[in-house]
């Protein structure tokens, strides 16, 4: 998406000190490059990034946004096409041919031609692209789940920043407490964090009431406090246990389930149809409404969107909540999975994304599906998704029989490819 955000507005409660901090950083200083909303999983982190994002728009930044999805991040540029999806990359003064080219032939809006696209090339391609629109007004690049942006755009984005200079371009990333992503650490100088914690007292209350229509009393709600320490998603997730089941009498502890994980598991796993809708979504990568409609049927997909499992979004779905998919998978058995894998190769029809979801679905060896997975991973390789092509590669070298002519040949390739994959552009 490039501007503004698809889900149903819902208002932000609190919030407010961190909301006005991260106006500030949009239109402030160029000093401050980079700013990073870290923060457990379900405090509110996406909320607060889909706030910023509208309110960046309305004070007229371009804003170039795209959220990352666990299920995407096998998929090569995936970021960088979000990024893009409305940005005409047209040949001009800033932008010379061979970058045009790769970074069409990157973001799929090109057939690849001739020798494979260069890293480089793409990368100088975005870089080329946010000085141009940084030249017309702010630019704000906005990453949500970073942690989850594919290796292809990472990449890309990490070389631009790292030459970005007195251009007012920020990038605003949000993602859960880990390792430090490298586009983070390309920018690390010139980046803030900015850590949120749970919700006040007073939030939660008004949380309850406003997006579950739950009045509760002074206890109760301070019951659901103390046991969630305010994260949102926990609250939202145990009011809703508390319409059905109903308060704890005084005296009585809130039942409170053992963990967030439990409460979204049960959720997500309460009724088969919607279930496979979303355990497809989470397997698919970028699946699309066709292809998801194809694969589970209408009923099955109005339902899990009708449960609240799954969202759309210019014609793809994703799990209303990285947790809910993260729950789903946790409880689904390998033979589950490859099952799934080998449907999914039957409705996606991208010869790399075909590839990826045959070999997934594959235990044993097989000289014809190493064959197509090989020539999955080429195609990868044309179109400078390096990491994709060595993984494809890999699957290929483990589908090919012991013995079989053509292991030598694909050791020989695998090798070449990550060479060429740990020389990451600096
Ligand atoms: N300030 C808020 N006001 C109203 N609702 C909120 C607020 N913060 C979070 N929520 C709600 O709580 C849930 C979890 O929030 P959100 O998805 O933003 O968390 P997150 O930190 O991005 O989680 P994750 O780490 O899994 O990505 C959502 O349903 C969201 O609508
Ligand atoms: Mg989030």
């Amino acid at each position: 998406m490039a501007s503004g955000t698809a889900s149903p507005e819902l208002e932000v409660i609190g919030r407010e000190g961190e909301l006005s901090r991260l106006r500030d950083f949009v239109l402030g200083e160029p000093n401050e490059r980079v700013v990073v909303l870290s923060g457990g999983p379900g405090v509110g982190k996406t909320t607060l990034w889909e706030a910023a994002v509208a309110a960046s728009t309305e004070q007229g930044a371009h804003v170039l946004s795209a959220r990352a999805a666990e299920a995407e991040k096998t998929l090569p540029f995936a970021t960088l096409s979000d990024l893009f999806q409305w940005i005409p990359i047209e040949a001009g003064p800033d932008l010379p041919e061979p970058q045009r080219r790769a970074l069409d032939v990157a973001l799929l809006r090109a057939e690849p031609a001739g020798a494979p696209a260069k890293t480089r090339a793409i990368a100088l391609g975005v870089l080329s692209v946010l000085r141009s629109l940084a030249v017309e007004r702010p630019v704000l690049v906005a990453i949500d789940d970073v942690q989850w942006t594919d290796a292809a755009s990472m990449e890309a984005l990490a070389f631009a920043a790292r030459r970005l200079d007195g251009e007012s371009v920020r990038i605003m990333l949000a993602r859960r407490p880990g390792r430090p992503t490298p586009l983070e650490q390309a920018t690390a100088s010139r980046a803030t964090g900015l850590i949120l914690e749970g919700l006040s007292l007073g939030a939660v209350r008004r949380l309850l009431a406003t997006r579950l229509e739950l009045v509760l009393s002074r206890r109760v709600v301070r019951q659901v406090f103390e046991g969630t320490l305010g994260n949102p998603l926990f609250v939202l997730e145990l009011g809703r246990t508390l319409t059905e089941v109903g308060p704890p009498a005084i005296g009585e502890e809130l039942a409170l389930p053992d963990s967030l994980d439990e409460l979204l598991g049960a959720r997500a796993s309460a009724a088969p149809k919607p279930r496979r809708a979303l355990l497809a979504v989470a397997l698919g990568g970028g699946l699309t409404v066709s292809e998801l409609v194809e694969l589970v049927g209408d009923d099955a997909l109005e339902a899990a969107v009708e449960r609240g499992l799954l969202l759309e979004e210019d014609g793809r779905l994703r799990p209303s909540h990285p947790l809910l998919a993260a729950a789903l998978l946790k409880r689904v058995r390998a033979r589950e999975r490859r099952e799934l894998h080998r449907a999914l190769a039957e409705v996606v029809s991208e010869p790399a994304r075909r590839a990826r979801h045959l070999a997934l679905a594959a235990t044993l060896p097989d000289t014809e599906l190493a064959r197509i997975v090989a020539a999955g991973a080429a195609g990868a390789l044309a179109r400078g998704a390096t990491q994709q092509a060595v993984e494809l590669a890999e699957q290929a070298l483990r589908l090919t029989p012991t013995g079989a002519a053509e292991r030598h040949e694909r050791v020989l390739e695998l090798a070449e490819w990550l060479k060429r994959a740990n020389e990451v552009s600096r």
